[in-house]
């Protein structure tokens, strides 16, 4: 009797034993998956063939026709991809009252479509952030890197130091332009008197990234008749985790190229889609690269945030805007690198998650945020989300008359308002017009 007692009693400790270890086993297992989750950082996100469909322009995304009469911002200059000098935070900085941007820059005499070739980048500065003046060149054109410079990220380190990125475009005297793009840095002092900023003792230019030909696709590997990309680096502190990172403009490396299931979409929208020969060869992506120490000279490569194999080729100027909780990563994109069968306009194109290596949602179900009247669909492009309530631009081919134009100056700001997965233009501003 004893003995069936005893025995009784360490059956029901043991199934106790049993319960509280199956409890602990599942809060393991859950902790676990949610800290891989929040540091995955192998996560690459799909823009698919069949999210990228039916673009229409509506009220909300649609930018009015430009007024004619605008006014060149400098007389001598093509002005296109601009940028505001920002805090580490994103936000804009204003230095003593000034706040400045920069921009890329080619004589006025240049052909419209040389000047690529030539561009440089230079500074702006301006009390009212709507009168911009021109300073020159944002360093020594002998200290640069490449051939020429094109599109980057400038921020202002608490040492008053602006940390300037940029792409190095092919390699400095070479002959021949070649397309090469590294991503390179260099930082100096700015300051300001009653006549203005200046910007002094500059440090040496250093190649930070380079194509890794694995994630990202290097020159040797790229195929087709657009360029690859590799390119328009933007600094970003993830403000969930301090953590500190390049995106940029980015292709897919290695070599095999062939389209995933999920870059055409649901098994149902396979059933009866075509996607054209030579789709692969449009292979464009958001890159993205932590940095491995504090000065943000080294950075080590992560795989793409989004890629859109199979769906365009161009992911130009990426940049994340934090909003709400919310991680708002927006890129341009033209309607010449949408990969056959698909119809996108010159655009900025947007995307939302709920962290920086997440499932991002197409903002307004195909990612379409920004772009032009149908009636002038090239008027203004390489638009530049500042502080997450504004959009600058420029113009670029409009029309006067029938007749083509090129502008090469500032387009009127846009307000802009994101809530949610949803965003709509609220207003149009001044040309040039800079807010915080
Ligand atoms: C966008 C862009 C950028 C590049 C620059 C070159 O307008 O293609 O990606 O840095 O122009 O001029």
């Amino acid at each position: 009797m004893q003995k069936r007692q005893s025995f009784k009693k360490t059956c029901k400790r043991l199934s106790l034993l049993m319960i509280l270890l199956s409890i602990l086993l599942t809060i393991l297992l859950n902790f676990q998956q949610i800290t891989a989750e929040s540091i995955n950082t192998d996560y690459t996100e799909i823009w698919s063939r069949e999210q990228a469909q039916s673009f229409q322009l509506t009220k909300e995304n649609t930018i009015p026709n430009i007024d004619l009469n605008f006014k060149l911002a400098a007389r001598d200059l093509w002005i296109w991809d601009t940028w505001p000098l920002t805090k580490r935070d994103g936000s804009l900085a204003v230095v003593n009252g000034y706040k400045v941007i920069f921009a890329l820059t080619a004589p006025r005499n240049v052909d419209w479509n040389k000047r690529h070739d030539v561009a440089v980048i230079s500074y702006f500065y301006s009390q009212d952030g709507e009168n911009w003046i021109y300073k020159g060149p944002a360093y020594n054109l002998e200290d640069a890197l490449g051939s020429r410079q094109w599109a980057g990220s400038a921020m202002l380190d608490e040492d008053g130091k602006v940390q300037l990125f940029y792409t190095a475009t092919g390699r400095k005297g070479e002959a021949v332009k070649t397309f090469e793009q590294r991503l390179v840095k260099t930082t100096f002092n700015i300051s300001t008197d009653n006549n203005g900023v200046y910007i002094s003792n500059w440090s040496k230019h250093q190649v930070i990234l380079e194509a890794d030909g694995i994630y990202y696709e290097t020159m040797e590997q790229s195929k087709g008749s657009i360029i690859y990309s590799f390119r328009d680096p933007y600094f970003f502190r993830d403000p969930m985790t301090g953590k500190e990172y390049l995106l940029f403009e980015g292709n897919k490396g290695g070599n095999d190229q062939k389209l995933k299931s999920e870059n055409i979409g649901d098994e149902l929208f396979r059933k009866t889609h075509v996607v054209p020969p030579g789709s692969e060869n449009f292979n464009g992506n958001i890159g993205i690269a932590v940095a491995e120490n504090k000065d943000l000279t080294k950075f080590k490569l992560l795989p793409p945030l989004l890629e859109a194999a199979g769906v365009n080729q161009q992911l130009e100027r990426p940049q994340i805007v934090f909003k709400g909780n919310q991680y708002y990563l927006f890129t341009i994109s033209h309607r010449f690198t949408f990969a056959p069968g698909l119809n996108g306009p010159d655009g900025l194109y947007g995307f939302v998650g709920g962290s920086l290596h997440s499932k991002y949602k197409p903002l307004n179900g195909n990612a379409l945020v920004v772009t032009n009247p149908d009636n002038d669909p090239y008027q203004t492009y390489s638009w530049y989300v500042v502080s997450g309530n504004s959009i600058i631009s420029f113009i670029n081919e409009y029309h006067d008359n029938g007749e083509l134009r090129y502008g090469g100056t500032f387009a009127p700001t846009l307000r802009i308002n994101l809530k949610g997965d949803k965003s709509e233009i609220t207003e149009e501003l001044k040309e040039g017009k800079v807010i915080s």
